[in-house]
């Protein structure tokens, strides 16, 4: 019987790829850095803290697409960390928010990123970033970790004012490339952009960095990764006719 967690480990699920996309955060930069690097300012709390920051971070995403009151990620992101202080009891100093805030600008990039985009790119892939991550963050990110010329493009949900998991934003990769979703791998970290992605009809690719279940939603993994490093194994450039 097969198991409903059960991927395809076969290398011939994934089809040849004109680009590759990647989701941002979790998936090239580690989220939880920003609180780990004032963690001795906020005691003991700080993990439980990056934790309830990036859930709400997300949960608010979901919940304005369907109130249809879109703010830019950067605002989600401040008033998602607001709620996770108060849910914790803290009470932060003044100006803590917003160093939180300007390190979350320039997180750290996963230690496999910048060979995983140097080699996909030497193979003929193009790579870019698709995510729900505002223009000034992304720019702030990828600059600050050294990627802006490994990337073709960072593609920011904020021009179609619709987060993921909703169409509109997966659409902005087909765009861009001009080409059809099954010619286009997605890349990500979390489980619901996973599907998101797949039931969008690209090939859906999940770094399972936290060893999690595959989450019980629409639209399965082509492929699971423990790290990035063998993706570029993984991926192989569509040839011009297939686009
Ligand atoms: C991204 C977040 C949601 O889109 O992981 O980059």
């Amino acid at each position: 019987m097969v198991t409903p967690s059960a991927i395809s480990t076969d290398e011939a699920a994934v089809r040849p790829v004109v680009a590759c996309l990647f989701d941002a955060y979790g998936t090239l930069f580690d989220v939880t850095s920003a609180a780990r690097r004032m963690a001795d300012e906020i005691g003991p709390d700080w993990a439980d803290l990056a934790e309830v920051w990036r859930v709400r971070q997300l949960e608010y995403t979901w919940l304005r697409n369907l109130m249809d009151r879109y703010v830019s990620f950067r605002i989600v992101t401040a008033e998602a960390l607001d709620f996770a202080f108060a849910s914790l009891g803290l009470v932060p100093r003044p100006g803590l928010t917003d160093q939180l805030m300007d390190l979350y600008m320039t997180l750290d990039a996963y230690p496999e990123v910048t060979e995983t985009l140097a080699v996909l790119r030497d193979n003929g892939i193009a790579t870019a970033i698709l995510s729900n991550g505002s223009p000034d963050m992304l720019d702030a990110a990828v600059s600050s970790a050294g990627l802006t010329d490994l990337l073709d493009d960072a593609l920011s949900v904020d021009t179609v004012r619709r987060f993921k998991p909703a169409a509109e934003a997966y659409a902005l990769g087909c765009r861009r490339f001009a080409t059809e979703p099954c010619h286009v791998a997605f890349v990500s970290s979390n489980g619901w952009d996973v599907a998101g992605a797949a039931t969008f009809g690209y090939q859906a690719l999940w770094v399972n960095r936290q060893n999690r279940p595959v989450e019980r939603l629409p639209g399965r993994p082509a492929a699971e990764l423990e790290t990035l490093t063998t993706l570029p194994d993984r991926l192989r450039p569509a040839t011009e006719a297939r686009r």
